[in-house]
């Protein structure tokens, strides 16, 4: 069954990148579109940032046609400025408005921001509300399991917040006090999505990085689709070969070393053209590491990536991987 949020039809059991602060950025979503995404967020946009017209937050609010469906997340602690945000993310064009109720981070969390929310679900459910109201588009909400151990309250999250408009709830299967911490628990999810009340789709996350846990956990727990971060960042083709595996129960060949070369350029090229060359260049060594995780022998050169400066410099160094024998056929070290 096709899976809808609003009128976006996402197909059956899609996949989705997380947003992720910093990485997911229309570069990094270029790749992973290419790649098998079925639909994709902005990082986190600050309503007040929004609101104050500050550079930073304007420019996450780029979007490309190529790139639909794809969601704008916002966050915040004041109900009238999230209305606001929501307004003015709208005008950016994308396909729906999603809402950060899931950033553990101090500067957000503990400014009344993002998981703190899960605290007053009274406040949670007036600023959702001012979210739907501020938009003509779907909103959706993503979320932890609850604040720590002892409140694990997203199944009443879920319930009030469906009946104030969203669309669909994604939710990471750790608490606010977890962070990152522990693994992540779908149990709860599911009884969300088994819950006959529930009429929205329930989207999990936390910790899918290889087609065999996708396909149990697709079995064990019944959502209607995935949300995949980190397993995707240096490694783009998680949603290919999550795809191929539920379709054949096979494994897809894993990327050949020319493919993560062209890969890796492609995002790069896209960085340059967004940011520009300077920054396009400095943010983008963040990731080669990533893009050649657990190749032998590769230190040297992934120093001499991250220390280039102009793009020239690094399309001689990527030639010269591309062409050095040492590569013809490495062999990943590292599963993913
Ligand atoms: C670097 C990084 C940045 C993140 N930024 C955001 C964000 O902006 N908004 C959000 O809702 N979650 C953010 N997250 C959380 C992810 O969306 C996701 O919920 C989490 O990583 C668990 O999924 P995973 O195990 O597939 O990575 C971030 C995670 C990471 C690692």
């Amino acid at each position: 069954m096709s899976v809808q949020i609003g009128n976006i039809d996402l197909g059956e059991f899609p996949l989705l990148l997380a947003p992720m602060e910093d990485v997911s950025d229309p570069p990094f979503r270029y790749v992973c579109k290419q790649h098998g995404a079925d639909m994709m967020y902005t990082e986190f946009i600050s309503s007040e940032g929004l609101i104050r017209d500050a550079a930073k937050s304007r420019k996450k609010l780029d979007i490309f046609e190529y790139e639909r469906p794809i969601g704008i997340q916002i966050f915040g602690s004041d109900i009238e400025h999230m209305r606001e945000a929501s307004a003015i993310s709208s005008q950016a064009g994308p396909d729906l408005i999603d809402i950060n109720y899931g950033c553990p981070v101090k500067n957000v969390a503990c400014r009344g921001a993002g998981a703190s929310l899960l605290q007053d679900i009274d406040k949670m459910v007036a600023m959702t509300k001012a979210v739907v109201e501020g938009t003509h588009l779907p909103v959706t909400v993503k979320t932890r399991l609850g604040w720590d151990d002892n409140t694990k309250n997203v199944h009443e999250v879920a319930l009030r917040l469906q009946d104030v408009g969203i669309k669909a709830l994604t939710i990471h299967g750790r608490t606010r006090s977890q962070m990152y911490k522990g693994s992540a628990d779908w149990s709860l999810i599911s009884d969300i999505r088994r819950d006959p009340r529930i009429e929205i789709p329930i989207f999990g996350n936390g910790d899918i990085d290889s087609p065999e846990k996708a396909a149990a956990w697709r079995m064990e727990y019944g959502v209607d689709g995935m949300m995949i971060g980190r397993a995707a960042i240096g490694y783009p083709w998680i949603f290919r070969e999550i795809k191929h595996f539920f379709k054949t129960g096979q494994h897809l060949d894993k990327p050949t070393f020319a493919e993560r070369i062209d890969a890796c350029r492609t995002h790069l090229v896209k960085s340059i053209e967004w940011k520009g060359p300077k920054t396009g260049v400095f943010e983008m060594r963040r990731h080669y590491a990533n893009y050649f995780k657990g190749i032998e022998n590769f230190k040297e050169y992934r120093m001499k990536l991250v220390t280039a400066g102009t793009f020239e410099e690094l399309e001689d160094i990527l030639s010269e991987i591309e062409h050095n024998p040492r590569f013809d056929n490495p062999v990943s070290t590292v599963e993913i």
